[in-house]
């Protein structure tokens, strides 16, 4: 793709929270890589280039997590992650025993392992509902939780509205009962400056792809000392935890990455939230009757994420249109469960929303290369889509 056109298709791209555009640096160092073909685990010297590229991705993204290197275990993404961690402690418990206690606003990575263990092996569950700011609460986590209770499950940051959950609250909250905590970090790394030393949870899953590195490589931040099982039984990489030979362009990607999301978090940080606020004004000054789901504090909320409903239009028609006539992505909904039909978005539901608004809902998600010039255009165009759209329904009524 030449340079002119990948700069209009990231212009009109408004879906980070999906995946991101690689940066420059990390296409660099993806291509560096590509000639380092030896394995990792040989004992040759031609290996040994390979083995310190694992070592300075462990490094960066453990600098990156606050984290020690052996605390880490690289995997396929944060789908697997999340997998290892559940499967791994829930998977040594016997059939018809144990407790999770779990928000019902979690990704499907999560959800249906954990409702795979209810319909197969009798796991109890008690979900915890958010508010309508799409937070759940600690103490409602504290209230639920039992004698019996191995595991509480809680992701850091939700993927459509972008609130911020009370993560280190409810991990320590864990921690005090001895419960294994795990907390998915997928959309937090980033997007917020963790420090798992502090966080006392027992493990942390992350994706690559959703901080400019490459797509198929993340892990698992696994604490000193915690014993579960694995998911890859093999040659025994990473450290037992996970077996195969290990994805060396990914992690030179992911290192990249890692290194870049630490250096330019709040150059990151200030300009989201600057672009973040100018949208929030444009949409409301054009469509003024617009709805913010989720909470409005700027604290409780990551500066990238945006979810609004439109009233009196359906989603998927703005979004249709917006991608046809102006080919701007956004979603209606997690684009990893956009695959399930028309399903209306758990989220949404479990804050409480009534369903022409959920119907009504976009989730806009922006990053790094995203300017102000992308943002107007966008404003413009969801204004003029928005007014053409709810002509059209008038329209109806009247025929009809
Ligand atoms: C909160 C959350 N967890 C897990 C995942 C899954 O990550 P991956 O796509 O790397 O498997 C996603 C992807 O969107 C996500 O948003």
């Amino acid at each position: 793709m030449n340079s002119a056109i990948l700069e209009k298709e990231i212009n009109t791209y408004f879906d980070y929270n999906a995946t991101t555009p690689m940066s420059e640096t990390v296409k660099l160092a993806i291509i560096d890589s590509l000639s380092l073909f030896a394995n990792p685990s040989s004992q040759y010297q031609k290996s040994l280039p390979v083995r310190n590229l694992l070592v300075s991705a462990r490094q960066a993204m453990a600098s990156l997590l606050n984290c020690d290197e052996a605390e880490l275990v690289f995997t396929s993404g944060g789908s697997e992650a999340n997998n290892l961690a559940i499967k791994g402690v829930l998977g040594n418990i016997p059939p018809g025993t144990g407790h999770v206690v779990i928000s019902s606003i979690e990704h499907p990575s999560v959800l249906e392992v954990i409702r795979y263990f209810e319909s197969e092996k009798g796991l109890a569950i008690s979900w915890i509902k958010p508010d309508s700011s799409g937070a759940i609460s600690a103490s409602d986590v504290q209230q639920s939780l039992r004698a019996d209770t191995k595991m509480v499950i809680l992701m850091a940051v939700n993927n459509e509205t972008g609130t911020i959950q009370p993560f280190y609250e409810v991990a320590e909250l864990a921690q005090q009962h001895n419960i294994h905590c795990h907390i998915d970090g997928v959309q937090a790394v980033g997007k917020l400056q963790l420090n798992c030393h502090e966080l006392q949870a027992h493990s942390l899953s992350f994706a690559a792809h959703k901080f400019y590195g490459p797509k198929g490589i993340g892990g698992l931040y696994i604490r000193k000392g915690c014993s579960f099982s694995p998911l890859i039984h093999g040659g025994g990489q990473e450290s037992g935890w996970r077996a195969g030979t290990e994805n060396t362009l990914g992690l030179a990607g992911l290192a990249a990455a890692a290194r870049e999301a630490k250096e330019k978090f709040l150059q990151w940080q200030q300009q989201l939230l600057y672009l973040r606020g100018q949208l929030i004004a444009g949409l409301q000054r054009e469509i003024p009757g617009i709805l913010i789901n989720g909470t409005q504090k700027s604290d409780q909320v990551v500066a990238n994420t945006i979810n609004v409903s439109l009233p009196g239009i359906r989603a998927e028609a703005l979004a249709a249109l917006l991608d046809v006539h102006h080919q701007i992505a956004v979603s209606i909904g997690s684009a990893c469960s956009n695959n399930k039909a028309s399903r209306r978005s758990h989220v949404l539901q479990a804050m409480g929303l009534n369903n022409e608004r959920i119907d009504s809902a976009v989730r806009i998600s922006i990053g790094q290369f995203t300017n102000e010039h992308a943002i107007n255009h966008l404003i413009k165009a969801i204004s003029t889509e928005y007014q053409a759209l709810l002509a059209l329904s008038m329209d109806m009524e009247v025929t009809v």
